[in-house]
């Protein structure tokens, strides 16, 4: 991510500087991670350090009651208004969703709202959490020299080690899809200049990339347990198209009307999208959606996914070609792809159509009524299809952006 040491106040998401050309990759999570701030920020900081317990004990909305309302001045560069974000972030996911879907809340008091308005503002970005908060900017390493065994989060919600599964699994996830982001401007560079070799070299990254990727999710297994990493999504979910909120969240002493955002989720990931793009995949349906969540990604992210789009098209110049061994390399970025989004189906499967299963028929069991978390989150963002249905269709389109031979041998021009 590009960072500016000294930041501007003002807007800085639409600022020029901020858009990256495709020559400069924006590496897509923070490289050296912010783990403190000001000693002035100390409450923040300590009810966001404290979460769970408060959380479980019920106690948190009494403590951002008693919170301070602070200045952001003292915050100074990029990476420290990345930290006071995810530190405001997670204190209000945790105020609003505390019960639960019991007793939620209408106001977001205005020592919370006020500053992480501010802030998000500064960095063009909606104040709640987003995945760019909850995964790429929560963590830190207990030995700098160390890796993935050193790795651990800054903030947490209820449910102990599964939040180390979430987060930095989704973080390893992403590491792995550097290479292949790093692998785009050479993509377009060769499509300028008619660079066949280097195409199908960079072309042959993206594919490995993308089945590292797989790989570093397979580590989910080791960490997570699944009925924690559902309980951990209800700390995500929306104030948008929410019947537990029909109206969204007052941000008082920022806005006099109630304000509607969906919650984080890793579809806000831009990897994805990039490649997406790259490969001229369009998900029909469930692009409303997906174009949606980009308003939920950092501005140069976005600013990536959208001149990347307005390049020149690589489906085009490898049909155009008629190289096979090029033909061949972008379908493998393809059915790497497809690949990727089964395994995820399975994951999803796993840890949350099957807790969430179990946790309704316990309820039921019990006479009780049905936790209503569970059904807004099966819905989220999907148009009411359900996530499954949502997710199989967008496997699906993947899978049929393999070229044909019958497309290779027709000319394009
Ligand atoms: C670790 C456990 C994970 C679970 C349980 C999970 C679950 C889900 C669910 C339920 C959705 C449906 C839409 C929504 O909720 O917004 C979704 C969408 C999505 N997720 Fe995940 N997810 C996980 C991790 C990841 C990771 C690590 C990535 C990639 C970096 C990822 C990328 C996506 C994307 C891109 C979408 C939008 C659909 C698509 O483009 O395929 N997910 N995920």
């Amino acid at each position: 991510e590009r960072h500016s040491q000294i930041l501007p106040r003002r807007k800085l998401g639409r600022s020029r500087e901020n858009i990256p050309s495709l020559k400069a990759t924006p590496s897509f999570r923070i490289s050296f991670i912010q783990t403190e701030l000001p000693d002035y920020y100390a409450p923040w900081m300590n009810v966001a350090a404290n979460l769970p317990h408060l959380i479980e004990g019920h106690q948190l909305r009494r403590e951002v009651a008693k919170m301070p309302l602070l200045s952001t001045q003292y915050l100074r560069g990029h990476r420290q208004l990345r930290l006071a974000r995810l530190a405001l972030g997670f204190i209000t996911m945790g105020y609003v969703w505390q019960g639960g879907g019991r007793q939620t809340v209408k106001i977001l008091p205005r020592a919370l709202a006020v500053p992480y308005c501010t802030i998000s503002e500064l960095l063009d970005l909606p104040p709640i959490l987003v995945y760019a908060d909850c995964v790429l900017a929560n963590w830190k390493k207990r030995d700098p020299c160390g890796y993935v065994e050193n790795l651990d989060i800054l903030f947490s919600f209820p449910g102990g080690d599964s939040n180390k599964g979430f987060f930095l699994v989704s973080l390893l996830v992403e590491a792995a899809a550097a290479a292949g982001i790093k692998a785009i401007p050479i993509i377009v560079n060769a499509i300028l200049h008619h660079g066949l070799c280097s195409l199908e070299t960079a072309l042959q990254d993206v594919a490995l990339s993308i089945c590292k990727m797989r790989e570093a999710f397979k580590l989910i297994h080791v960490w997570e347990r699944p009925c924690n990493c559902f309980l951990l999504h209800v700390f995500g979910t929306s104030w948008k198209d929410n019947f537990l909120m029909p109206e969204g969240l007052v941000y008082e002493g920022v806005w006099d009307s109630p304000k509607q955002f969906f919650g984080g989720s890793a579809a806000q990931s831009s990897t994805l999208q990039c490649f997406d793009v790259l490969l001229g995949i369009q998900h029909s349906a469930a692009q409303e959606y997906l174009g949606c969540m980009r308003d939920y990604m950092p501005a140069a992210h976005r600013a990536f996914i959208q001149t990347l789009a307005s390049g020149p098209s690589l489906r085009q110049f490898v049909l155009a070609t008629g190289d096979a061994g090029l033909h061949a390399a972008f379908n493998k970025c393809v059915s790497a792809l497809a690949d990727l989004r089964s395994y995820h189906i399975q994951i999803a499967t796993k840890y949350i159509t099957i807790p969430a299963g179990r946790c309704r028929a316990e309820q039921q069991q019990l006479g009780g009524c049905v936790h209503k978390g569970t059904s807004v989150l099966s819905e989220r963002g999907t148009g009411g299809t359900g996530f499954m249905r949502f997710l199989k269709a967008i496997r699906d389109t993947t899978r049929k952006a393999q070229l044909t031979e019958q497309e290779a041998t027709v000319p394009t021009h």
